[in-house]
């Protein structure tokens, strides 16, 4: 059997607005392998963040599954769900929601630390040199660039050591 890291069945995700549904995600079977890279291109509104919200359980599909590390995500609690994203995935959000009120460094440690582990200072101090920004550690992100800011984003994302990396990017 291939081990698949992510693998969605039949993927539906309709959001009704008014009388109207938009059909997001309308039958979606998507296979990842583990130590894959995918990219996932398409036009604006063809559905791309949704099913990556759906994939780093950030939101409940209409219809269908998926199958993160062969856990299914719909047996899930809303609490498992969470920790399930926080302890597994890496997410870089496409607006990067970084906390306004932390430093570069803060945010980048953040997710670590609402887990309770230990920071590995070493190894965020690496990740920080290579995306260049250790000269903005101290610094807030909206006096950031936007591509200082999707980097810090990054940083989060992998400081964390996912088991996958979704990054919704433009
Ligand atoms: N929370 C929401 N409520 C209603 N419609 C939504 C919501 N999120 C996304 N949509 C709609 O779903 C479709 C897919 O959006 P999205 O996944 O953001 O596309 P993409 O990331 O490829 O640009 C679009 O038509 C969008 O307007
Ligand atoms: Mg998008």
């Amino acid at each position: 059997m291939e081990s698949w890291i992510v693998e969605t069945k039949n993927l539906k995700k309709y959001y009704q607005q008014g009388a109207n549904t938009v059909k997001a995600l309308d039958g979606v079977d998507f296979r990842v392998k583990a130590e894959e890279f995918v990219a996932i291109i398409g036009k604006s509104g063809s559905g791309k963040s949704t099913l990556l919200h759906m994939i780093g359980g950030l939101d409940m599909p209409t219809d269908g599954e998926v199958i993160v590390g062969g856990k299914n995500l719909a047996g899930l609690t809303k609490e498992q769900l969470a920790i399930f994203h926080r302890r597994k995935i890496g997410f870089v959000f496409q607006s990067y929601n970084l906390v306004q009120d932390l430093n570069v460094y803060e945010n980048i440690i953040l997710p670590i630390e609402l887990d309770g582990k230990r920071v590995d200072k070493k190894f965020v101090k690496e990740i920080m040199e290579v995306l260049q920004l250790e000269e903005k550690r101290e610094a807030l992100p909206r006096t950031l660039s936007g591509g200082q800011q999707q980097r810090a984003a990054i940083a989060r994302a992998i400081a964390a050591t996912p088991s996958l990396l979704l990054c919704d990017v433009n």
